[in-house]
């Protein structure tokens, strides 16, 4: 008997990323917690996504609002309860929708049990869980690496061991050693508890750092570094991050999750260029997704040809069997919104949601959200505070969801302010405002959301780009029964595109990014708007049977 081939959940799945410091407020504190998302429940199903990614809920001291994790098997009183975390899996679970979490496994936390212990003296049981190096002969630093907030040495003295460990990020988030028997096991016993706890997958955080240079070489420094490039572009981080036995560490991670049944997804984080990415593919036994944040980029253009040309890029690089994913922001990169004008974001939006991969939506991004600007005296990432005035700063992208249009947006009661204040006019953003609005931007994502499910072509189907003017781009979606092409115009200017022959006379608009326009036969030539994006579909198919 032939068997019915089997595509996972996550690659016609949708993912819907949750910062969770930032989505609602449940018990009045000012900060998002888990039964926030619980209380929100009905919105991401109304929405129409798959999935949920949750940013760190553990215990932490916040020195990086989670990434700084103190205990990786409970709950930060901030967020909640482990018992809020089993609800928030079962309600989802219950709803059809998945949970992701993060697997912060690069560091920890400066006050987790682990390291108070490991730096306590040279010899203790866990003296090699973190990285520990003696200063050279001279007395000088293990070596020249740097952290990636402040440029400065990533190495901090300690005095009780007489010896620097080293820190990628802050000195609060001293480098596991995965090279430790007793680290590796630890940390892999942390992706069992949860895995056993019912979740869905895991992004692995800053996955390319588990692993440095056996002999810690120094990195090769970057002869083109000058103010106000980042600090830490001093150097080429070719012997602290991504080395060759990084894919080892890979496919560790992938049979581990294997052993789960229900197609546990894994997740990683890699800022690298998509040539870099796409080996971490592995020969499909590495990660199912190695985060592509080439369209987040800021080297990113935003233009017709620049966009076709990534993505033809990365199809064409794409290993056999491997799936492609997509995003245009996070909580570590500028609103799209705000890179590319709201007018643009609504191409953004549909591109997204029609190219071929996993999308994943950053929590406000289908409001068309914008980055706010942050007083000075609200600034709280430790990114601007150490490299202050060059555009690293990450508050303004983890402002609060805007709700409605009461004080603090719904996000939190008016009596306390919210983590980070909401510094724009949002009457018109809020998610209340844009229900209401059947051409709003929330609107537009979610019909792209619909389609999706309505036509299996944009969830699995394959991709091809097509001839176009260069200010468009256009591509089809097909497979066997169906076909559906997407135009997406790039400029503010009217376009006319020339229609693929079969289409001529019997196509017909399903989607406009503006919402106001739906069917008709369309005739030999295509006529964009400036900044409109269109689905077509060929008339004699059927819009939910493919
Ligand atoms: C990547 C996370 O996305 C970011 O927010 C964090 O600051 C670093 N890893 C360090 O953990």
């Amino acid at each position: 008997m032939p068997t019915m081939s089997h595509a996972p959940w996550w690659k016609s799945g949708v993912i819907y990323q949750i910062y969770l410091r930032s989505f609602q407020d449940s018990n009045g504190d000012g900060i998002g917690d888990v039964q926030g998302i619980i209380q929100r429940l009905d919105y991401l199903k109304w929405l129409g996504i798959d999935a949920v990614w949750v940013t760190p809920f553990y215990p932490s001291p916040m020195a990086d609002f989670g990434y700084d994790v103190s205990d990786h098997t409970n709950i930060d009183p901030i967020f909640g309860t482990l018992a809020d975390v089993d609800r928030l899996i079962q309600c989802l679970h219950d709803s059809n929708l998945k949970i992701l979490v993060d697997f912060v496994a690069a560091h920890t936390s400066d006050q987790h049990p682990w390291f108070i212990e490991s730096r306590s003296s040279p010899s203790n049981p866990k003296q090699d869980w973190y990285i520990w190096k003696d200063p050279t002969p001279e007395g000088g630093l293990p070596n020249n690496w740097i952290g990636r907030f402040d440029g400065l040495s990533a190495w901090e003295w300690e005095p009780k061991r007489e010896q620097y460990y080293l820190h990628s990020f802050l000195k609060e988030q001293p480098d596991i050693n995965w090279r430790s028997n007793g680290a590796k096991q630890a940390m892999l016993d942390v992706l069992h508890f949860w895995l056993q706890r019912g979740i869905d997958g895991i992004r692995v955080d800053a996955a390319y750092r588990a692993l440095k240079d056996p002999q810690f070489r120094d990195n090769p420094v970057n002869p083109d570094w000058h103010p106000g490039m980042e600090p830490s572009d001093r150097l080429f981080e070719v012997f602290s991050k991504n080395i060759p036995e990084i894919h080892d560490y890979n496919r560790m991670l992938r049979s581990l999750v294997e052993k789960y049944d229900g197609d546990r997804l894994l997740m990683a984080e890699l800022y690298k260029s998509l040539e870099e990415i796409v080996k971490h593919y592995g020969a499909n036994d590495e990660f199912h997704l190695p985060l592509n944040s080439e369209l987040m980029s800021s080297d990113c253009q935003w233009n017709a040809e620049y966009v076709r040309e990534v993505v033809d890029r990365y199809e064409r690089l794409l290993p056999e069997g491997a799936w492609p994913n997509w995003s245009l922001s996070n909580h570590d990169k500028h609103r799209v919104a705000s890179r590319i004008g709201i007018a643009q974001a609504r191409i953004g939006m549909m591109l997204l949601l029609t190219l071929r991969g996993t999308p994943t939506i950053y929590y406000g991004e289908e409001l068309g959200m914008e980055d706010a600007w942050i007083p000075s005296e609200h600034i709280q990432d430790p990114w601007e505070i150490k490299a202050p005035g060059i555009g690293v700063g990450r508050d303004t992208e983890r402002t609060p969801m805007l709700w409605d249009n009461s004080p603090h947006a719904g996000f939190c009661p008016e009596s306390v302010p919210p983590w980070l204040p909401i510094t724009y006019d949002y009457s018109h953003l809020h998610v209340k405002a844009q229900q209401q609005d059947s051409r709003s931007f929330l609107s537009l994502t979610r019909a792209l959301l619909r389609l999706r499910r309505q036509h299996s072509v944009l969830q699995l189907g394959d991709y091809i780009a097509l001839y176009s003017p260069s200010q468009l781009f256009c591509y089809r979606r097909f497979n066997e029964n169906s076909e559906l092409i997407i135009a997406l115009n790039f400029s503010s200017e009217y376009q006319e595109w020339v229609l693929p022959i079969e289409f001529r006379h019997q196509s017909t608009v399903l989607l406009s990014t503006f919402m106001d326009r739906h069917g008709g036969k369309l005739g030999d030539i295509l006529e964009l708007r400036g900044n409109e994006g269109l689905v077509i579909q060929r008339c004699s198919q059927s819009s939910d049977t493919d």
